[in-house]
């Protein structure tokens, strides 16, 4: 038997963080021994929510959740990978639209890191359609959120809304 810890990076933005990802996180547990939520610290994307705000509201959502930790990182994935002695990443895949740029950054990543190994977990049907973009987009207009979404940071949604607006 492999007596060797799963140790698996589900890298994103999750500005902000969707049922979907969440999702996602709970099934990897079923997969490998720890997940590390890593939050992408891009500025050049000017997110809605600061890195520390996304690591904050991930980790009280993934609290219940054993085996998981959050943690931010900047420049490459596989840099941070590396840093994490990890070799697996995770992404989630919802429709065919989402194939070619997935394959291209795991196919680059694999170059990079020889051992770094992507797995693709489809998304659930009933998230299919779901993105943070489009969680941003409804919540801009003031739209109902509370299907997308843990009802715990819908008041921090707004509340950036409101500072934008
Ligand atoms: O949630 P996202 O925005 O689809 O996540 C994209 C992410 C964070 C996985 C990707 O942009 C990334 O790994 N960025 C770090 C920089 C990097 O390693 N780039 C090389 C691969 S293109």
């Amino acid at each position: 038997m492999n007596a060797k810890i799963k140790k698996a990076i589900y890298p994103g933005s999750f500005d902000p963080i969707t049922f979907g990802h969440l999702d996602i996180i709970q099934r990897s547990t079923q997969l490998f021994d720890e997940i590390i939520v890593g939050v992408l610290n891009n500025q050049a994307k000017h997110p809605l929510f600061s890195v520390q705000e996304r690591v904050d509201m991930i980790s009280e959502l993934v609290a219940g959740i054993p085996g998981v930790r959050v943690l931010s990182f900047e420049g490459l994935l596989v840099d941070f990978a590396r840093q994490m002695d990890a070799t697996i990443i995770i992404r989630g895949l919802r429709a065919v639209t989402d194939f070619e740029y997935e394959i291209q950054i795991a196919q680059t990543n694999h170059v990079e890191y020889e051992a770094l190994e992507t797995v693709f977990l489809t998304t659930s049907l009933r998230y299919s359609y779901l993105s943070s973009t489009i969680v941003r987009e409804i919540a801009s207009y003031h739209g109902d959120i509370t299907s997308f979404v843990p009802r715990e940071i819908i008041p921090l949604i707004e509340q950036k809304m409101m500072k934008t607006a």
